[in-house]
């Protein structure tokens, strides 16, 4: 047995408050991550003290973040019905909480996300004013704002989801939004075109959630017909965005193992590299013993990410939070038996699970990225 696996079975078998001793002293995933030249980090959220969204008013979670992180991500702060959300100015206090923290604790910053094409992420005001105006006008309005927002953070955000979320997964093409309506395509071209100019150091990702579950397939498709419209139109996009909300249940099987494989071949032939940039694992198909579930939740998490990392050219690692007390799932997809979910790295007390440690198993089995 290796001095890792013995470790390893050491963990699972600690009581919990030792672990979390053991954990202390332990590499971060930041240092892992880090020797293989991956940045790991996490979404953090700037809300209202004790809601899902609450993670930067608690120094209990900020501590993990600390510890273990080398990037952070804005969880809904640099978000357009955040920053746009009264017409005529930009809103950046927000945002601007996240990006102080990220730097006076020296970590690097995610920018997520300047156009987001889907009717309940755009700010009402927006729809009103141009539903019934000439192109020009909205068309304008995308410019400024993502160009103003990309000005804003230039030399802080290294990484723009600049748009997200754009494909229909039910129809694999472009979302039906008002951007979409008045401008197709165009607007997410002048999106990136716009980043690009106003950030020009900052790289630029189209982030989605297109997923390797059962029913993804007209998503992956739409997808992947997007990138090469991007390629054949020259917009200049630099990488996928996997935001890996994966689940129990949903990966398991080799024909969707092997699927997903050929979407993420296709996209690297395309010469773009790739980020995780959401991962967490929904335990609703999971047995409500929490042993038993944390097991299922690592061993799926640790399928994934041991395909995932294998990609050379995947060089951050981002999770939807760390603790579960403050998972988006808890409000976005319950479980039936009303047990809270346990989707990431540490449980609601703030103890490392086996999650965290099949992420740093993951990372430590991972190739160097530095030949990539
Ligand atoms: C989620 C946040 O976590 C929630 O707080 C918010 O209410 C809705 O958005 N894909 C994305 C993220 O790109 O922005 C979403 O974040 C999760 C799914």
């Amino acid at each position: 047995m290796t001095r890792r696996a013995a470790l390893g079975g050491l963990a699972l078998a600690l009581p919990a408050a030792r672990l979390a001793a053991a954990q202390d002293s332990a590499p971060s995933l930041s240092a892992l991550a880090a020797q293989k030249g991956i940045l790991f980090g996490t979404a953090v959220g700037a809300g209202r003290p004790g809601t899902l969204t609450g993670m930067l008013s608690d120094p209990r979670m900020m501590a993990i973040v600390g510890r273990e992180c080398g990037v952070i991500v804005a969880e809904n702060e640099m978000k357009q019905y955040v920053i746009a959300a009264q017409p005529g100015k930009l809103a950046f206090e927000r945002g601007d909480s996240i990006a102080n923290w990220a730097r006076d604790h020296g970590k690097k910053l995610r920018g997520h996300t300047l156009l987001w094409n889907h009717p309940k992420y755009t700010p009402a005001w927006l729809t009103e004013r141009y539903q019934g105006a000439p192109r020009e006008g909205l068309a304008t309005w995308v410019r400024d704002y993502v160009g103003g927002v990309a000005a804003h953070y230039r030399g802080r955000v290294h990484s723009w989801d600049v748009v997200n979320e754009t494909i229909d997964p039910d129809t694999g093409e472009l979302c039906d939004s008002l951007f979409q309506q008045k401008l197709g395509f165009d607007a997410i071209r002048i999106a990136f075109e716009a980043a690009k100019e106003q950030g020009p150091d900052a790289q630029r990702v189209y982030n989605d959630y297109m997923s390797w579950g059962s029913g993804g397939a007209k998503h992956r498709a739409g997808v992947l017909r997007l990138l090469e419209r991007f390629r054949r139109e020259q917009v200049p996009v630099d990488a996928l965005g996997l935001q890996s909300h994966i689940g129990v249940g949903d990966g398991d099987n080799a024909t969707r193992e092997r699927e997903w494989r050929a979407f993420v071949d296709a996209v690297t032939d395309m010469g773009y590299r790739l980020l995780i940039t959401e991962f967490d694992v929904n335990d609703r198909g999971a047995p409500a013993d929490p042993a038993r579930r944390d097991a299922e939740v690592a061993a799926v998490g640790k399928g994934y990410l041991d395909m995932m990392l294998s990609y050379r050219t995947l060089d951050h690692l981002l999770c939807w939070g760390l603790v579960d007390r403050y998972s988006w799932l808890q409000g976005f997809t319950p479980r039936e038996d009303k047990l809270p979910q346990r989707p990431l790295p540490y449980d609601a007390r703030y103890r490392p699970k086996p999650l965290r440690q099949a992420i740093a198993d993951a990372l430590i089995a991972a190739p160097s990225r530095a030949a990539a």
